[in-house]
């Protein structure tokens, strides 16, 4: 059995009635993060459905929606070599025939923090375009990488929020052997940046193993690792709490998630830790 690519919403509900279905929602340019992901929506339901979007509500004027890498052919293959039943890859008209939605989904206060802050209105076209996937496929479960973090709290939150008959899977972040996550803009990374680029993943270690000193002392820890690479420009370091996505207060004893972006050149990378903060 080969892949089907599907372009219109009327095909996909044709071909997907009455299965379980399994959604893994891409903008395509896949790594080994996603077919991880794949592997886990086999496992989940009878179907497997990849959609393949570059959804232009997500991304702001000044950002990268025009040079994110678009990689259909190969992204094809991939999915077709994991046993992938179906993707999903609408044009701009399919998904926004009337122009760019006019209907939003917002995601409140914590959508305007960290990446929020950094990319103005991107979690209300992600909502909004994960609200529309959802409602075109109707999957049972619906599944999302750790990576990025505040994402997928986001999408946790919405579906609850809203009463979304989908179940949400998270998957664990994968990475390099050397510990970088795997993300689709690695490869704008040049040898010198990628290496510089694990200061992220270094820095979360050593948050984790200051844990049991306190706040003050995760945060030092992690900074020093960033601050001692010259190709690293920090954009944020934070520590939230898992329940809320919210900044831990100095006293927070428990589960915590370490969080940083970081300019690598030209490259914006994100990546993430669960710690316990003890002390
Ligand atoms: O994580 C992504 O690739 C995108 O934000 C998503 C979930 C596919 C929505 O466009």
């Amino acid at each position: 059995m080969s892949v089907t690519v599907v372009e219109t919403i009327a095909e996909l509900r044709a071909a997907l009635a009455g299965r379980t279905v399994a959604l893994v929602p891409t903008m395509g340019a896949l790594h080994a993060g996603h077919l991880a992901l794949v592997e886990r929506a086999g496992q989940l339901a009878e179907t497997v459905v990849v959609s393949i979007f570059v959804n232009p509500l997500q991304f702001g004027p000044n950002e990268d929606l025009d040079t994110y890498p678009r990689t259909l052919e190969t992204d094809v293959e991939k999915l077709d070599a994991a046993g992938v039943e179906f993707v999903f890859a609408p044009s701009v008209d399919v998904m926004y025939p009337h122009g760019p939605s006019e209907t939003r989904v917002t995601a409140g206060t914590v959508g305007t923090l960290f990446e929020g802050r950094s990319r103005p209105g991107h979690f209300d076209g992600m909502l909004t375009v994960v609200t529309k996937l959802l409602g075109i496929v109707r999957p049972a479960v619906v599944l999302f990488g750790q990576k990025d973090a505040q994402q997928v709290f986001l999408v946790q939150r919405m579906v609850a929020d809203l009463d979304v008959a989908t179940r949400v899977s998270v998957v664990e972040t994968v990475r390099e052997d050397d510990g970088l996550a795997l993300s689709s803009r690695n490869q704008f990374l040049d040898e010198r940046e990628k290496r510089a680029a694990l200061a992220l993943s270094t820095a979360l270690e050593a948050a984790e193993s200051s844990g049991d000193r306190g706040i003050d002392a995760v945060l030092a820890a992690a900074q020093s690792v960033l601050m001692g690479e010259s190709l690293v420009r920090l954009d944020y370091l934070s520590v939230v709490n898992p329940t809320t996505f919210l900044p831990v207060d100095d006293d927070y004893r428990g589960k915590a998630r370490v969080l940083i972006a970081a300019r690598v050149g030209e490259t914006r990378l994100i990546d993430n830790a669960l710690i316990h903060l003890g002390g």
